[in-house]
């Protein structure tokens, strides 16, 4: 069983992790301790920067009672051209499961191809499924559940969007993206999703999207990998910003989320992640507990990793 995508679960699946993921929490917070990965050992290959991915899962695994262990194309055979499908291979006789970051998914599609324990996503240039799944236990936290939920994107349509979009086709909320034109989420994930869930809409307009929203969300404007495109894309999206405006048209009680790390004054201003509805290090903090019932579910429930 591999984790690329949001999609990849049911919602039976996402809700179990979500109630797994709370009593992981709590049990955190009284210090009992839980070893249930003792003798196991995580596999972390970044192709691109991370704070919050990394110690999220490092910090997983340690409070599990397993290992972890990363590598970067700068240290390991991957920078100098290894094939990802021989690393696959080979990662697999050492390492219980490995978490993939990386650019393009069809990599991470094929390393989990070759690889004969689990393959969690936690990053390409299409999917953020662990950050995504992190946002749901949030929201079932702040909200008090998902169901009948207004969910508001605003922003580029990247791979956070796309994931949002997979969460709301699995798990039935209402989603509206406001996306600048030419820069709409992944039109295959769109009309499968809007398939399964016509609740899900893109729009140019920042006030039809944030209108009584219940959420809003962004991200940055330009992801890791667009570094070349930062100049147009801040034409581009002038005005795709969650500020105080903003959270007007969604009302008071509405709560604010970013995956993180945040551009103040692009996507959104210093006024509104500082402010009271804004719900980011929560959301971060989060990361944590939904990867560590992640974690127990690949490799203890599910029977998985290596015998
Ligand atoms: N949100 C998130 O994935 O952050 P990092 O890039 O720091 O891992
Ligand atoms: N969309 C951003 C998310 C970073 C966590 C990126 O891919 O860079």
């Amino acid at each position: 069983m591999h984790l690329l995508t949001v999609a990849d679960l049911n919602k039976e699946e996402i809700d179990n992790l979500l109630d797994r993921a709370a009593s992981l929490k709590e049990r955190h917070k009284k210090g009992i301790p839980h070893h249930p990965l003792r003798g196991k050992t995580l596999g972390l290959i970044f192709e691109k920067s991370s704070t919050r991915t990394r110690v999220s899962f490092e910090t997983a695994m340690y409070h599990l009672g397993g290992d972890a262990i990363f590598i970067s194309p700068r240290d390991s055979q991957i920078g100098r051209g290894e094939p990802i499908k021989d690393t696959a291979r080979v990662m697999a006789r050492y390492v219980d499961a490995v978490v993939i970051r990386t650019f393009g998914h069809e990599i991470a599609q094929e390393y989990a191809n070759y690889s004969s324990v689990p393959v969690i996503n936690g990053l390409t240039d299409l999917h953020h499924p662990c950050q995504v799944l992190a946002d749901m236990l949030t929201v079932v936290e702040k909200k008090g559940g998902y169901k009948g939920m207004k969910a508001c994107w605003i922003g580029d349509g990247n791979n956070m969007a796309n994931s949002w979009i997979e969460a709301a086709e699995v798990l039935g909320f209402e989603l509206r993206l406001a996306c600048p034109k030419g820069y709409w989420p992944n039109s295959a994930i769109l009309k499968r999703a809007k398939g399964k869930n016509p609740a899900i809409s893109v729009t140019e307009s920042v006030e039809e999207a944030a209108r009584d929203a219940d959420v809003l969300n962004t991200d940055v404007w330009a992801s890791m990998g667009q570094e070349d495109e930062a100049q147009t894309r801040t034409g581009a999206f002038a005005g795709y910003q969650i500020n105080s405006k903003a959270l007007t048209l969604a009302g008071k009680d509405a709560i604010v989320m970013h995956c993180l790390p945040a551009h103040r004054g692009e996507e959104i201003t210093e006024e509104v992640i500082e402010g009271p509805n804004s719900v980011v290090w929560d959301q971060a903090e989060n990361r944590l507990h939904v990867q560590k019932a992640m974690l127990e579910w690949l490799l203890v429930d599910s029977g998985a990793g290596r015998g």
